[in-house]
């Protein structure tokens, strides 16, 4: 039984998790962590350094101006984390970086095992359709509230692929403003946000002859939470270090 303490537990995030959890034997959440207002099974601490529960990991799903605190509280208690909040700074990320020489730190900003798999073919289908000359394009789609665009996962797809190819791809955002063909060396990268639409990448290798498309649609936030708990069940007993979902995955084959 894996003893998660939650943070960010009344949360978008947090709440889909601690739903999960209680219909997982091998997990449970000892104790959640939150400034805002909100009720749970497990008891709730506006003030992490309250919190005195024994557990095995955290997972955090809060807000980045909340990281400092988490880091400094798991290094305090030695306690692996599960470190989800998106918008980290580079000075965070080098904090981060520097507290996993003490204890281990999972981090991914996409947890859904779905695009973490994908991610893992990506590098093999990149090595067989790119020396074959065939194109690399990506197409996002999501919902008209989104801020950012590209998404940070298309972002992710796109070095999955330029990593395998050692940084071969220039990417390309807009064709608007050149009249000419594309080059090979391009990885065209677009993004579509309009009405409700889930979250969406399509990753097309297009050759002359075949169209390769590999699709992920995320209909509702529990794959991140689903993943975040494969991470934690993961993550606990690790040596310090930085570990990511493909190490998740890596254990699962
Ligand atoms: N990695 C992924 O796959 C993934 C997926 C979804 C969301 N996220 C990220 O996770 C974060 C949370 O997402 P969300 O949709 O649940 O947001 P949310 O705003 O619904 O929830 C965040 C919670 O954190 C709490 N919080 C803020 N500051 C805190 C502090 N100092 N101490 C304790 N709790 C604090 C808030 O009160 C809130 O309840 C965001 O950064 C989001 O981008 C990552």
């Amino acid at each position: 039984m894996t003893k998660i303490i939650m943070h960010g537990c009344n949360g978008r995030m947090g709440k889909v998790i601690a739903e999960m959890v209680e219909n997982d034997p091998d997990v449970e959440i000892v104790a959640g962590i939150d400034i805002a207002e909100g009720k749970a099974s497990f008891p709730i601490f506006t003030d992490i350094n309250a919190c005195d529960v024994e557990a095995d990991a955290i997972i955090d799903f809060s807000s980045a101006k909340a990281v400092p605190q988490l880091l400094k509280y798991a290094t305090d208690k030695n306690l692996p984390v599960v470190l989800c909040t998106t918008g980290l700074s580079a000075e965070q990320l080098d904090e981060v970086r520097e507290v996993s020489k003490n204890i281990a730190i999972l981090k991914s900003a996409n947890m859904s095992m779905g695009i973490n798999t994908i991610i893992k073919l990506l590098k093999d289908a990149a090595n067989v359709f790119v020396p074959a000359g065939y194109d690399v394009e990506i197409v996002e789609q999501h919902h008209n509230q989104k801020l950012d665009a590209p998404s940070g996962t298309a972002l992710a797809l796109a070095d999955a692929i330029n990593d395998a190819r050692n940084g071969e791809f220039t990417y390309v955002y807009d064709r608007s403003q050149v009249r000419q063909k594309r080059d090979k060396k391009e990885l065209g990268i677009s993004a579509v946000r309009a009405g409700n639409i889930p979250g969406t990448h399509e990753v097309f290798f297009a050759g002359p002859d075949e169209l390769i498309e590999i699709k992920h649609i995320a209909y509702s936030r529990s794959i991140f939470a689903n993943g975040a708990i494969n991470a934690a069940k993961f993550i606990t007993g690790k040596k310090p270090g930085m570990y990511d979902m493909s190490d998740v995955i890596a254990n699962m084959l």
